[in-house]
């Protein structure tokens, strides 16, 4: 059992068997966390209102996370199309990480989580890698919940990137294209060694995938709600659980 600190409640076996079916937790949970815009409208504020918002909501969502017993729980955090925003968004949500290892490193910690993430890191603003670069190499040895952030991220730009990776190892005879099928494709991309995410969440009602995860989520349950992010609470997380576990999950077979 890992440790977690009881600011976590962590929940009793009993409380969870009566809420859930604890075989069917998903594994990799997958979380497009859209309307941060809206929620900040709504109240009169600042867009950044809501992202600052929003990261409180990702610390409580790791929080269930860890409670629910997810292994994986993968955040689009910043698109690789978010880069048309006003440059002062943009340089507020680069800042947030760096907030929020500040804030809440120390708990992640107690609670073995490990964080890591997907995208194109070199081409964050060097404050952002340098933060993020820290609570990897402090959270490495963890091995609870790990929480993934899609940083700078495009599924097409990945899809791609893996593409060339592959066609340079095949010229340098690394690879051989004989050899290519779907499960050396995705050691190829950001995600290698992860599971595919189970269930998709996408909050604030829009009902697309945004360029993330096109290949990974192939066989995933999609769940949507209206609800803005920094609205997203345990009670709504837990709704998406008890549907997913609804779901008849058939792969394609009968
Ligand atoms: C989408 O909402 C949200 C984002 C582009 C940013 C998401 C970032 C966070 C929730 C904080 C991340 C925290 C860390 C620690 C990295 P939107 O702005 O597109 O909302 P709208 O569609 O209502 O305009």
């Amino acid at each position: 059992m890992s440790k977690k600190l009881p600011f976590f409640k962590k929940k009793t076996e009993e409380q969870l068997q009566d809420e859930f079916e604890l075989s069917s937790i998903p594994e990799h949970v997958a979380i497009i966390m859209d309307g941060n815009g809206r929620w900040a409208k709504k109240k009169g504020l600042p867009r950044v209102a809501g992202h600052k918002e929003g990261m409180d909501v990702v610390r409580n969502t790791v929080k269930a996370a860890v409670n629910f017993d997810i292994k994986i729980l993968t955040l689009f955090a910043f698109s690789t199309e978010n880069w048309k925003r006003p440059k002062s968004e943009i340089e507020f949500i680069m800042r947030l990480p760096k907030e929020f290892i500040h804030k809440y490193l120390p708990e992640l910690m107690e609670n073995n989580v490990r964080i890591e993430t997907i995208g194109d890191f070199n081409t964050l603003p060097l404050h952002t890698k340098e933060a993020i670069q820290y609570a990897k190499e402090q959270t490495k040895n963890n091995d609870g919940l790990l929480l993934n952030f899609a940083l700078n991220y495009g599924s097409r730009y990945e899809i791609m990137r893996a593409i060339k990776l592959i066609i340079s190892d095949a010229d340098h005879s690394k690879i051989s294209l004989d050899d290519l099928d779907e499960d050396t494709f995705s050691e190829y991309l950001y995600t290698t060694g992860l599971t595919d995410p189970d269930l998709l969440i996408r909050t604030s009602g829009e009902m697309r995938l945004s360029n993330f995860l096109l290949w990974q989520l192939a066989y995933s349950e999609f769940w949507f709600t209206d609800v803005l992010w920094p609205d997203f609470n345990d009670d709504i997380f837990k709704q998406a659980l008890l549907d997913y576990q609804n779901r008849k999950r058939r792969y394609g077979g009968i």
